[in-house]
């Protein structure tokens, strides 16, 4: 109902306005320092119901500076982390692989739950295998982590055991039944069928989960994790200024793309997995046909897509990347394309090589996918609803599929 939309036209676009308070939840469960002086006394059960986390009986064996209530048994000796996923979510697991291996130095490898079914890989020691699903109720997803569970539980060697954690919306949907751990996403009920503000706090629990293992693993300084976390509880007004100031300026950019049929997506490093989120999701909700692509991968291939009819959206965030992502945007520049940056709007370099800027604040890189993908969602939402497409129920699409 619209009482149910709270004067926004459609769930989308609350569910992306959404998005600062829900991080603001999550960072609360995640590091709220209070939590982690509870964690010293008895009364840990109190706040674990209440985060809607784990139970009480599986501490930390020490508390660290991240509270996911993850027992130290996952994380022994861990050589290997495996990620099933499907859509958004898969997504999301790819920022996370770049954070577990960059933060806490674990070898993390992703696969569509789809393709993990038919042809699971040889199976390692001292693997934890971790199911992302904002419902807990993807089929596909559900069937690979149940097969990963029961083919470890049969093996003699106790390395091969299983290790399994959830990373959901729904602690109480199938997937909480199935698996024993869960960090739980906190962004409440999504009704929009494309993932905005799910999609977000899947990524913020990958930071939790990057900087727990760090901190047990010691791959990050006690000092480095804080200054992390101090500039992820940073995020939340700099998105809910983000929003506000792009929100009308995307929707008059949108009417540019009236004759659109094709958009190429680029970014690199931890934004590459944005670029393929700002495809899909134009994708799922505008029918435009959209690909995402690491940026330095363009030149072989989808530059010969290229002409003045396909706009070219590059996410440029200062960094290791930076010059890069410029250079690869000039070379999109070269054959005509039309170009829009997802970057900083003070950097004159930028304003040189982008036709229009969807300007974001300048972040870490590494904590840049949060502020990056919002105005992607944005332009995705504005170019369907102006097309007048019922973008909270895209045809041929489901909120979640439970048949495979
Ligand atoms: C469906 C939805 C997508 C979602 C995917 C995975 O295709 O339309 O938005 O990303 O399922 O859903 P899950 O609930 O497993 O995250």
């Amino acid at each position: 109902s619209s009482a149910e939309k709270q004067g926004f036209r459609h769930f989308m676009l609350k569910e992306i306005y959404e998005q600062p308070t829900v991080l603001r939840t999550q960072l609360d469960a995640y590091f709220d320092p209070e939590w982690y002086l509870q964690t010293q006394n008895p009364t840990v059960g109190e706040r674990s119901r209440i985060t809607g986390s784990n139970p009480p009986s599986a501490p930390a064996s020490s508390p660290g500076l991240v509270q996911l209530n993850l027992p130290q048994s996952l994380y022994e000796n861990l050589e290997q982390i495996q990620i099933v996923a499907c859509g958004t979510s898969w997504h999301a697991a790819l920022v996370g692989k770049h954070l577990l291996e960059q933060w806490a130095g674990v070898p993390t490898f992703i696969q569509y739950a789809s393709e993990f079914r038919y042809s699971p890989p040889p199976l390692t020691a001292n693997t934890l295998t971790i199911g992302v699903t904002q419902s807990g109720e993807t089929a596909d997803t559900l069937a690979a982590l149940e097969m990963e569970q029961e083919r470890r539980k049969s093996h003699h060697s106790p390395a091969y055991q299983p290790r399994m954690l959830g990373i959901t919306n729904r602690p109480e949907s199938s997937l909480g039944r199935l698996i024993p751990y869960i960090i739980n996403t906190h962004a409440n009920l999504e009704v929009g069928v494309a993932a905005t503000k799910t999609f977000s706090a899947q990524v913020m629990a990958f930071y939790a989960l990057a900087l727990d293992l760090a901190d047990r693993r010691k791959t990050l300084k006690a000092e480095a994790i804080e200054s992390i976390i101090k500039k992820l509880r940073e995020l939340p007004p700099l998105i809910e200024r983000l929003i506000e100031e792009q929100d009308d300026y995307i929707g008059e950019l949108a009417h540019q793309f009236n004759e659109t049929s094709d958009f190429i997506f680029l970014g690199r490093g931890i934004n590459f997995p944005i670029a393929l989120e700002g495809a899909l999701k134009l994708k799922e909700i505008s029918y435009i046909h959209a690909e995402g692509y690491p940026a330095g991968e363009m030149k072989h291939g989808p530059i010969a897509l290229l002409d003045a009819k396909v706009p070219v959206v590059a996410i440029a965030v200062p960094g290791l990347l930076y010059e890069k992502v410029l250079s690869n945007a000039q070379e999109a520049k070269a054959r005509d394309a039309r170009l829009i940056g997802v970057t900083p709007k003070d950097s004159l370099e930028a304003q040189d090589i982008f036709n229009e800027i969807l300007a974001i604040p300048t972040v870490d890189e590494s904590l840049s996918p949060l502020v990056s993908v919002i105005p992607l969602q944005l332009l995705a939402y504005h170019i369907a609803a102006l097309r007048g497409l019922d973008v909270d129920q895209p045809r041929n699409l489901a909120k979640s599929v439970t048949v495979e």
